[in-house]
């Protein structure tokens, strides 16, 4: 094949599955083309988005009003964030547990079975002492669990990883009941850095949030770009407070730049492409998006709930959870499943149509499944 048939092929391929993808937090409804001039540059936003560089190639001022904008969703004055924006969620959460183990050093992390899995490698590469604590079956931590593991190790400061909506089940554990903890045990060395990958772009948008931001008591938080905003290249948003951050920087000579971020280069494109959504949708839009998204979970639970099918979802989450059906369900909508479980988010791109279409083959399938 010579290479445009090649790059036709996988063109096609992108095409035809992005048509059944349903498993995963990733909106597919944008349109960047206004963009598209810029990939003609070689620009990179290498250091902190805050400090000058002598690479002058980037989006640095972009990257800085998005900061501002997530400062506002996350609520934090603009003034006392810090931030930039990241490579996507998991760099966000190396980010966050990074600032937790410099002003900690000896901190025990916590964080629970439900938590993504790039917490634990995260914490592995920072050599930071770390306890799994128990879940609930709703996917949040475990309270009771978190008290025990705590109360035992009280000598070291405490740096809780709370989940402003777990991968699986969209659960979001109570930064309030968290606080609570330190309260009774009387510590006062602790951190709290809130996972909200998914979620960081729901609850700001809704009449009745969960906790999720500085003004709950977190110290830092993640929020992915490619998910709820939805980007053609991944990204995502790491957020801190400003006095933190000078814990961390270094003046690189050789750039110009102030070291202050996880990755060396960094991409100019996913700044201007997480400011130009802002641009375009505006809190107004982001907000019917989410309503839209909300209703549509709603709507998915009723119709997996009235065929049978036992489907629920947590207040305020498009993560929609049923039992797990076969390998072949799952390949052609492409699920996320773990143990007994899989889940549809209903992510923008996700139209009621769609739903009927999977609870129809999920129906199907546990029909067919039943006469076996
Ligand atoms: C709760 C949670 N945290 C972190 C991540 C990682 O985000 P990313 O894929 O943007 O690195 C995910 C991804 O699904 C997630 O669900």
């Amino acid at each position: 094949m010579d290479t445009q048939a090649r790059l036709d092929a996988l063109l096609a391929h992108f095409e035809t599955h992005s048509k059944t993808f349903a498993g995963y937090p990733v909106n597919q409804n944008f349109d960047y083309s206004a963009l598209l001039p810029f990939l003609r540059y070689s620009a990179n936003n290498v250091g902190d988005p805050f400090h000058g560089s002598n690479f002058q190639i980037n989006s640095h001022e972009m990257e800085r009003e998005v900061v501002g904008r997530f400062s506002d969703l996350m609520r934090i004055p603009r003034e006392d964030a810090w931030g930039y924006v990241t490579s996507g969620g998991s760099e966000g959460n190396m980010y966050g547990l990074y600032m937790a183990r410099e002003i900690f050093p000896d901190g025990v992390f916590y964080f629970s079975q439900d938590t993504h899995y790039s917490v634990l490698k995260i914490l592995r590469i920072l050599k930071a002492r770390h306890i799994m604590v128990k879940s609930q079956k709703n996917g949040e931590v475990d309270y009771d669990d978190l008290y025990e593991m705590v109360r035992i190790h009280r000598d070291a400061p405490v740096i809780f990883m709370a989940n402003v909506g777990t991968t699986m089940k969209g659960a979001i554990d109570d930064i309030s009941k968290m606080r609570g903890i330190l309260d009774d045990l009387a510590v006062t060395d602790s951190y709290i850095h809130a996972d909200a990958a998914l979620s960081g772009m729901i609850l700001p948008f809704v009449d009745d949030p969960q906790l999720y931001g500085f003004d709950a008591g977190v110290d830092s938080v993640a929020v992915s770009g490619h998910k709820m905003i939805g980007s053609p290249v991944p990204c995502g948003i790491a957020l801190t407070k400003r006095a933190y951050v000078n814990r961390i920087s270094r003046s690189i000579e050789y750039v110009g730049v102030l070291d202050t971020t996880l990755s060396g280069s960094r991409s100019a494109f996913t700044p201007i492409m997480l400011w130009y959504a802002f641009q375009l949708h505006g809190l107004d839009g982001f907000k019917r998006m989410v309503q839209q998204s909300l209703e549509v979970a709603e709507y998915a639970v009723n119709r997996f709930n009235d065929s049978g099918i036992p489907a629920w979802r947590h207040k305020n989450s498009i993560t929609v959870v049923f039992p797990k059906p076969s390998e072949e369900i799952i390949h052609k909508w492409q699920l996320a499943s773990y143990e007994n479980i899989a889940h549809v988010i209903t992510m923008p791109h996700i139209t009621r149509e769609v739903v009927d279409a999977v609870v129809d083959d999920c129906l199907a399938d546990s029909r067919q499944r039943a006469v076996q």
